[in-house]
């Protein structure tokens, strides 16, 4: 019994993985974290490949095995996956090939569609998320709402290279939202980690009234439920750790963190 029980306490200090294409994640990683102020956790930003949303189903696989036995080898209980990219198109294939839980991220498309008046809702998210099987059929479940889809061409690029602020950025915006605002759309879902970031620049351009939802907030809730589930629970209320890697310039992925987190450069 001792043996088990040191055994159960020691999984439990293990960290939550996170893995992105890019600093996007970071918003997902913000949530938990708030969440779950004491739980260890290693995010990871593959910001080498960035962005996957033009990639092919097959290559997306790839790219998510790889990132996901980065972090089983630094000893993660439970995986994140906090992309909406990777996770329309591989999470079914990294439950079926990894024996630890994982926790994906799709787009709000139901509270959105559940809510809205004007029966008609806009979602701007990358090419991959849009053209995933999942996607379709999240889709097919509400029928009765107009739901306007909208690729967000370009936007992982400027807010990978830091050009959040940039005209470019604001000229790329306005082109995609304009149109479905228009439309008399009354929620705007932001199918992509990255985008949460944009939430001023959005504002500028919509009218108040237009609501923008993300899927931040409830995947740190069914993250949390799901260690709860596993017995996961890290119980040490010592301080966390928290550590990021990234395979390209640390600079983006520190000024996204605030400068409170330091970045490790890392090929992997
Ligand atoms: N953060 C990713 C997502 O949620 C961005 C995908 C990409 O790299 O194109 O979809």
């Amino acid at each position: 019994y001792a043996v088990f029980f040191i055994f159960v306490y020691m999984k439990n200090q293990n960290p939550i993985g996170l893995f992105d294409s890019g600093i996007g994640g970071t918003s997902i990683w913000k949530e938990v974290n708030a969440l779950m102020p004491f739980e260890n956790t290693i995010y990871i930003a593959d910001s080498k490949n960035a962005p996957y949303g033009l990639k092919s189903k097959e290559e997306i696989i790839a790219l998510s095995c790889k990132n996901t036995e980065f972090l089983l080898n630094n000893n993660c209980k439970i995986i994140v996956v906090a992309c909406n990219t990777a996770t329309t198109n591989a999470i079914k294939e990294l439950r079926a090939k990894y024996d630890v839980p994982f926790i994906g991220i799709e787009p709000a498309i139901k509270p959105a569609a559940l809510h809205s008046k004007t029966q008609t809702i806009g979602i701007l998210a990358t090419k991959g998320t849009l053209n995933s099987e999942l996607f379709h059929k999240s889709v097919e479940n509400h029928p009765d709402v107009k739901i306007i889809e909208q690729i967000g061409h370009g936007l992982v690029q400027l807010i990978e290279n830091g050009d959040i602020n940039s005209p470019e950025m604001e000229e790329l915006l306005k082109s995609y939202l304009n149109p479905m605002v228009e439309k008399n759309i009354d929620y705007l879902v932001l199918g992509c980690s990255h985008y949460p970031y944009l939430i001023p620049q959005i504002q500028k351009i919509i009218p108040s009234h237009i609501k923008i939802i993300d899927s931040g907030e409830a995947v740190a809730k069914q993250t949390q439920k799901i260690i709860e589930q596993n017995h996961l629970l890290n119980s040490s209320k010592e301080k966390s750790s928290q550590i990021f890697y990234t395979n390209s310039e640390p600079e983006v992925l520190e000024t996204i963190l605030n400068h409170n987190e330091k970045v490790i450069y890392k090929n992997f």
